[in-house]
């Protein structure tokens, strides 16, 4: 998710110099090919996106679910959709992919009904039972106030972050994940997701205590999750009332030494962003050691779609987790922002070879198919056997934000444009 405006307004002057820019069209053939092989394959993703999301909204009228509570859909099992209400960690991400739609499209079709669902999470601005607030919040009302500058989603973006940081013990240095009596004070890796949304609200407040909160989360968790390769535990669990570690674990990875793939996803996404957001290079450092981790994996497939987690015990067998591919596409493309050229590059090359797989008939449904997700082999929750091999809603998200991402970054612009002032 950003938060920051991007603008795709292009301008055109003919000028006197016709025959020169012939000749500068020529020999700038190639790169006119590779743009518009961009163009197409997100033109393509997005049509694609545009019949799946439509078949969605009318699954969700047809069967009544859009008129309950229960009215995000989540994933498919046996063939059916599951929606979920709007305390449920993934519900922004429908209302996201709306938004993503309407960005790229500017029909004011998917507008409206990216508003409609995202004003169903209104109540969660005043949440506090976990943490995932940066997702539930900054996906639905994040992106609805930068594509329309809504006063009303600032207000309610506003609360939610007070909410968000009530959660914060300053003990600790970190934002509590969840309660639960298996756990003191538990924090996962998945939780840097939610600093991009303190950092906006202590802008748009001027309350710096947001901005604190962040960093200093950030430091507390690349000084307690990280292994000396850079990849990251799950879940570290602190005492409340001194800080210090009581255990490091995973919930959702193959096993507590090993790297559960979307854990080291969160992790690449979040330490990138916080480096757009404060330019601390340690945060820079930290990111570029996560994508070293990744890219260098020996059971990293060359198609570059990871397996639910790098030490899944069935590999090469094991499923994959497409969510995982799209968050670190997604990340990378902006890392590549940040980083020396050839680092670049190898950001770029990777990006590029996730999303052209991601949209190869190896994970991208056909039209009409897959419940009318876009993605297909995520993978939940595989120690729990919940969610293995299907389509999740944030795979879908992340996919739509890498690509345009992407499309930014082809046509010379930064793949997530700099914060305001
Ligand atoms: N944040 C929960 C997950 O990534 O599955």
């Amino acid at each position: 998710m950003s938060f920051h405006a991007t603008s795709f307004v292009m301008t055109h002057k003919i000028t006197l110099l016709l025959p020169f820019l012939a000749i500068a069209s020529i020999l700038s053939a190639p790169a006119q090919k590779a743009g518009d092989e961009t163009e197409q394959l997100i033109r393509e993703n997005f049509d694609l996106a545009g019949q799946q999301y439509t078949s969605l909204l009318k699954t969700l009228a047809d069967s009544g679910a859009a008129g309950t509570a229960r009215c995000f859909p989540r994933t498919i099992e046996d063939g059916r959709l599951v929606s979920v209400i709007d305390t449920d960690w993934t519900s922004g991400f429908f209302p996201g992919s709306l938004w993503y739609l309407y960005e790229y499209t500017g029909d004011t079709k998917w507008r409206d009904a990216a508003r409609d669902y995202t004003a169903r999470l209104e109540k969660l601005k005043d949440f506090t039972g976990h943490h995932d607030l940066g997702f539930m919040l900054g996906c639905s009302y994040g992106n609805g106030h930068r594509l329309t500058r809504d006063p009303a989603c600032r207000d309610i973006l506003l609360q939610g972050a007070r909410s968000l940081a009530s959660r914060y013990n300053p003990a600790v240095g970190s934002i509590k994940s969840w309660n639960n009596p298996n756990w003191a004070f538990p924090v996962i890796i998945d939780n840097m997701m939610n600093l991009e949304f303190l950092l906006w609200a202590a802008r748009e407040s001027g309350d710096p205590r947001y901005r604190e909160i962040a960093i200093r989360h950030a430091m507390t968790t690349l000084a307690n999750h990280f292994r000396e390769d850079g990849s990251s535990h799950h879940l570290v669990d602190y005492d409340p009332d001194t800080g210090a570690v009581l255990t490091r674990q995973t919930v959702q990875g193959y096993a507590n030494w090993s790297p559960w793939a979307r854990g080291q996803a969160w992790g690449l996404y979040g330490f990138t962003m916080m480096h757009r957001e404060t330019r601390n290079p340690v945060f820079l450092a930290q990111a570029k050691k996560i994508a070293h981790f990744i890219l260098t994996h020996s059971r990293l497939p060359d198609d570059k779609i990871p397996y639910w987690d790098f030490d899944a015990p069935d590999i090469p067998n094991a499923p994959r987790d497409a969510s995982a591919g799209a968050i670190i596409a997604s990340a990378l493309l902006e890392l590549s922002d940040y980083v020396d050229a050839a680092t670049a590059k190898r950001c770029l090359d990777t990006a590029r070879r996730q999303l052209l797989t991601l949209s190869s008939p190896a994970f991208r449904a056909r039209a009409g198919e897959n419940g009318g997700f876009i993605l297909m082999h995520s993978t939940g929750n595989a120690p729990r056997n919940s969610e293995v091999d299907v389509p999740l809603n944030y795979a879908d998200y992340y996919f739509l934000e890498a690509l345009l991402r992407y499309r930014a970054k082809m046509s010379g612009r930064p793949a997530v444009p700099p914060p305001a002032p």
